[in-house]
C-alpha cells in the first residue's frame, strides 16, 4: 500500500512526505538540507546567498550524503544569477524555488531541461502570474510566515489562491505541527512547506545562543517591519530592529552603504555587480534605489545573526510560529513526529465522522 500521505507534491518532488524545508539565507546549508531530505521531507539549498562556486560546492555536499532529489532557491538579481541557472541545469536539480524575477523564457528553460518551479507568493494576483507564466507548482505563503512576507493571513490566501489556479499549492506560512499539515490538505493543498520549524532544528546551522532567542520569543514579538528594506519582512524584535524602526532616511542610508560593504565582503561580488542587483530589484519591484541597495544587501544583517551569532546586533528573520516553538529536534523526529501526528488527525477526523453518521 502507498503511504496514506502521498500528494502529487511526493510525486513530483520524490520525496517520501509532502513536506517543504524552504529555503533560508545562511540556513539552509547542505547539512540542513541533507538532514530534512533524508527525513523524507523536499529541502531547498539557500542558493540566493551564494556564490557560484559555493553553489558548485554545496551541491556537491548535499549529493555526497544523500541521493534524495532537492531543489535550490535564487534570485533573478543576486550577483552570478546567469551562471547560477547555468548549473542549477548542468546539475539536473529536482526543483528551483524564487520569490520574483524569472519570465516565462527562463521558466521555460528549466522546465524543458526537467527542473520544476516553485515560486513562493504571498498575495493572489502573484499567485495567478506565476501559473500565467507556467510555473509547476506554487507555495503560497501566509502574512504569518517569516522573512518577506504579504499582509494576508494564511487561513484567507490559501484557499483564495486555491479557489483561483489549477496548478498545485503548498500552504506555508505559520506551519509546524502535524495538525498544521492535516488542516492544508484538508484546504486542499499538497503539503505544507516550514522555515522556521527547520531553522529550530539540531541540523540547522544556526548558533545555539540565536536559537535559544528565537525559542525564547513570544507570537507578539515577531513583527513585520517595512524600516529595513521597503519590503515587509517578518522577524524577532530585537536591538537592532528597534534601533533600525526609530532611525530615519540619513540612517537607512548609511545602513544601504555599510550593508552593501557587507555583501561584497561576503560574496566577492564587484560593486557593479551588486549595483546592477539593486538596480535590477529596483525597477522589478518599485523600490527606491537605497530600499533595492538594502533589499539585495539585507542577508548580511540576518547572517549576522544566522552565522555571526549575534541575537542583537544581527537580524532575526522569524515565522510568528516561532512562538510556538519550544524545542530543537533532529529533522528526523521532526518529520516523523509531523507525519504521525498528521495521519491521527485526519483518522480522528475520519472516525468523529463515521460515529457520528451512525
Ligand atoms: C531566517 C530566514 C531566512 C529566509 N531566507 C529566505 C531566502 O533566502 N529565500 C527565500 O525565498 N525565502 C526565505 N525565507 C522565507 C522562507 O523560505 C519561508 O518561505 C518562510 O519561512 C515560511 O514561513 P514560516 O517561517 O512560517 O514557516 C527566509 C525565512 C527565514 C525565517
Amino acid at each position: 500500500m502507498g503511504d496514506p500521505l502521498a500528494t502529487i507534491l511526493t510525486q513530483r518532488l520524490g520525496c517520501r512526505y509532502p513536506v517543504i524545508q524552504t529555503a533560508m539565507g545562511w540556513v539552509a546549508t547542505p547539512r540542513l538540507v541533507v538532514g530534512s531530505c533524508e527525513a523524507g521531507a523536499f529541502g531547498f539549498l539557500a542558493g540566493a546567498v551564494m556564490t557560484p562556486a559555493q553553489l558548485r560546492d554545496a551541491l556537491a555536499e548535499v549529493k555526497a550524503a544523500t541521493d534524495r532529489p532537492f531543489g535550490v532557491n535564487f534570485h533573478m538579481f543576486q550577483p552570478g544569477a546567469a551562471e547560477i541557472v547555468d548549473i542549477i541545469i548542468a546539475e539536473k536539480i529536482r526543483a528551483v524555488s524564487f520569490g520574483r524575477g524569472p519570465d516565462a523564457k527562463m521558466i521555460a528553460r528549466f522546465k524543458d531541461a526537467g527542473v520544476l518551479c516553485i515560486p513562493t507568493v504571498g498575495a493572489l494576483k502573484h499567485a495567478q502570474k506565476m501559473e500565467q507564466l507556467g510555473c509547476d507548482m506554487i507555495t503560497v505563503q501566509g502574512g504569518e510566515g517569516g522573512g518577506h512576507t504579504g499582509a494576508v493571513a494564511t487561513t484567507i490566501l490559501l484557499p483564495q489562491v486555491l479557489d483561483a489556479v489549477k496548478i498545485p499549492v503548498v500552504a506555508a506560512g505559520g506551519f509546524a505541527d502535524g495538525r498544521g499539515l492535516a488542516a492544508a490538505l484538508a484546504y486542499g493543498a499538497v503539503g505544507i512547506a516550514m522555515g522556521t520549524r527547520f531553522l529550530l532544528t539540531a541540523e540547522s546551522p544556526v548558533p545555539e545562543a540565536v536559537k535559544a532567542r528565537y525559542l525564547e520569543a513570544g507570537a507578539d514579538r515577531i513583527v513585520v517591519s517595512t524600516k529595513v528594506d521597503g519590503i515587509p519582512q517578518r522577524m524577532v524584535r530585537n536591538r537592532l530592529l528597534d534601533r533600525i524602526e526609530a532611525s530615519g532616511a540619513m540612517g537607512r542610508w548609511a545602513r544601504a552603504v555599510s550593508a552593501g560593504l557587507a555583501m561584497r565582503k561576503a560574496t566577492g561580488a564587484p560593486f557593479g555587480q551588486l549595483f546592477a542587483a539593486a538596480r535590477g530589484m529596483a525597477s522589478e519591484g518599485g523600490l527606491t534605489l537605497p530600499q533595492a541597495m538594502m533589499a539585495a544587501s539585507a542577508p548580511t544583517l540576518i547572517q549576522k545573526a544566522v552565522v555571526g551569532g549575534d541575537p542583537d546586533e544581527g537580524l532575526m528573520a522569524s515565522g510568528q510560529v516561532a512562538g510556538r516553538i519550544s524545542d530543537l529536534p533532529t529533522c528526523k523526529d521532526l518529520v516523523d513526529r509531523i507525519v504521525a501526528d498528521a495521519a491521527t488527525r485526519l483518522a480522528a477526523l475520519r472516525a468523529d465522522r463515521a460515529s457520528a453518521a451512525a
